[in-house]
């Protein structure tokens, strides 16, 4: 791994020897230091969630609950309970965990409101994506979560039937501020496709409730660049009934469809290109290799619209 960046923000790190700046580690896990993973790989194979047999990225990428111990420097695994999710490599595909760090880290610096996360090590020394978990408050108790696959009361195995505009619909009938709630919603599927992220379907969108209640949209998760395993891998939510060859009008009809009003549609294509240098730096901080650096920059070149 590259050792001069922090596991959590990417930035440089002054110390030698540590994973994050303590701020960072804080912001994730609740104390100075980001925990070492009790387990190894080939263990979480044999504990990790089963898989779906499926030809796209989806559950391939198994990952498990987990909780910290009293000293906050060990997580143990503990299916089912735990406070933060751990997504391990995957056999099938290389590098997620690397993958959807950066892509965490970018959609934070487009302005989308993302979970906490780490690039953690497992025992034998391989990185994993940690992320807490934002549907439990402080105190333990589950807040209410609703994937957008449940809102459209389908079952899971529908969650590639859908569209981004049966995603606005939603978020129109359920959000407490439908407004807010589209046009978080617009900027979070504008960046997936920016990303080349063609497993964005109904169960990685989720609205969450506070404690009044009130739904909004949840923040992002499961964020990454699948386009960089698997090639010409196209949208899993349609806009304008197109998966691929999306132009800047297939965006602004989109918006337009989901009543957000044109200027703010505008500025938020025209966003792209102003987070353009902001991404590309973050992925040659990364702990990608160099060949999907390259790749991943000249994705997001060749996609920002003019
Ligand atoms: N930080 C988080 N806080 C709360 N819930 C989360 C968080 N991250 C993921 N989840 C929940 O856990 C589920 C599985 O996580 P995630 O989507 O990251 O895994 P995956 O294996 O990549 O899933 P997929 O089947 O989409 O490939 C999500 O659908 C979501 O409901
Ligand atoms: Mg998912
Ligand atoms: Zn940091």
């Amino acid at each position: 791994m590259n050792s001069t960046s922090c596991h959590v923000c990417l930035e440089g790190l002054e110390r030698v020897g540590s994973l994050a700046h303590e701020r960072c580690a804080h912001a994730v896990v609740g104390a100075a230091r980001l925990p070492e993973i009790d387990v190894d790989l080939a263990h979480l194979h044999t504990v990790g969630l089963a898989m779906v047999g499926r030809a796209s990225l989806s559950g391939v990428q198994r990952k498990i609950s987990l909780n910290l111990t009293a000293a906050r420097s060990t997580l143990r695994t503990e299916v089912g309970a735990g406070r933060f999710i751990l997504k391990p490599q995957a056999q099938a595909f290389p590098n997620l965990p690397e993958n959807e760090h950066v892509t965490m880290r970018m959609a934070a610096a487009c302005g989308l409101e993302v979970a906490p996360s780490a690039l953690v090590p497992l025992r034998d020394g391989s990185p994993a994506f940690l992320t807490r978990r934002f549907d439990r408050a402080d105190d333990g108790r589950k807040r209410r979560q609703e994937d957008f696959c449940q809102l459209a009361e389908k079952p899971p195995k529908e969650k590639y039937d859908g569209s981004a505009e049966l995603c606005f619909r939603l978020v129109r009938r359920y959000a407490a501020e439908p407004g807010v709630a589209a046009l978080r919603l617009f900027r979070q599927l504008l960046f997936c496709w920016w990303t080349g992220n063609g497993d964005a379907h109904l169960k990685n969108l989720s609205l969450l409730a506070d404690d009044e209640g009130r739904h909004a949209l949840s923040p992002a998760y499961d964020l990454l660049s699948t386009r960089l395993v698997i090639e010409d891998d196209p949208l899993a939510l349609p806009v304008g009934g197109k998966r691929a060859g999306l132009t800047r009008r297939s965006w602004v009809e989109l918006g337009a469809s989901a009543r957000l009003p044109n200027k703010v549609v505008e500025r938020e294509i025209d966003a792209l290109r102003r987070n353009l240098p902001a991404c590309e730096s973050l992925i040659e901080r990364s702990f990608l290799p160099d060949a999907m650096k390259v790749a991943y920059r000249e994705l997001l070149r060749e996609r920002v619209l003019g």
